[in-house]
């Protein structure tokens, strides 16, 4: 297993047991929810699987919205906090490990209306990103939605790229607000239809926004598929 994947799992599990986690869904989560889902696929109803779900805000939104909440993490403190969230659902949550993981034990197959992946695909290697994928198109069912951001070199950390590491870059953020040591693996907007292979492109957009002076621009990649 990469130790930088690993490395960043740990991390994040540090993270979760001082408080970390959103609370509130992101804007860009709620606009694809708003423009595609509903408005272009007038999909508002079936079982969504979030890989790497967090804390579960996410879920909680999608939940609210009509749909059914699936989600793993290897965050055992982020997994239990999706439990008390939505507890009629707990069933459903699951730790995975940082590589490797099976979702196909986790949930059915050939079911899901829609696929999650939020900012957590660029602490993968290429090779576990594909494995994933290929999960994930398993679980989709055809006409299904997979949803995944990437961090691109236009968001500010790539100014904080010290080293190379196999298919990551080392990040060391020393901002006011943030000293931290990160691994990404940063993509260009052309080599998602690729990475993200068998679903068939529907939109590749972006967000990001720039709040501090001294920082930049947390710029990411939307990527949204389709199931055929
Ligand atoms: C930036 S947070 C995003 C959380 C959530 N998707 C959201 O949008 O709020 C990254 C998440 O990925 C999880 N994570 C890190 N490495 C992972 C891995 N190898 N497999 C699954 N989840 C992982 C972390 O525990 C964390 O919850």
């Amino acid at each position: 297993m990469s130790g930088e994947q690993q490395q960043s799992a740990q991390q994040y599990e540090e993270k979760y047991k001082g408080g970390y986690g959103l609370v509130y869904p992101e804007s860009h989560l709620i606009r694809l929810h708003r423009h595609i889902l509903e408005w272009e696929l007038h999909l508002d109803s079936g079982p969504v699987f979030d890989f790497g779900c967090g804390a579960g805000a996410h879920l909680k939104y999608f939940l609210d919205h009509g749909f059914t909440p699936y989600g793993c993490d290897t965050s055992t403190t982020a997994v239990e906090r999706c439990k008390t969230l939505m507890p009629e659902h707990a069933r459903n949550f699951f730790v995975v490990p940082p590589s490797g993981s099976n979702l196909l034990d986790l949930a059915p197959t050939g079911r899901f209306a829609v696929f999650l992946a939020n900012q957590v695909l660029y602490y993968l290697t290429d090779e576990e990103i594909g494995r994933i994928v290929g999960q994930a198109h398993s679980l989709v069912r055809p006409g299904g939605v997979f949803v995944a951001s990437m961090m691109a070199y236009s968001c500010w950390y790539a100014r904080c790229v010290t080293a190379e590491a196999g298919d990551f870059k080392r990040v060391e953020l020393v901002s006011p607000r943030q000293q931290e040591t990160m691994f990404i693996n940063f993509k260009n907007r052309d080599e998602l239809p690729h990475l993200f292979r068998p679903f068939r492109r529907l939109h590749i957009g972006s967000y990001g926004s720039h709040i501090r002076d001294e920082e930049g621009s947390t710029d990411h990649w939307l990527f949204v598929g389709i199931r055929d």
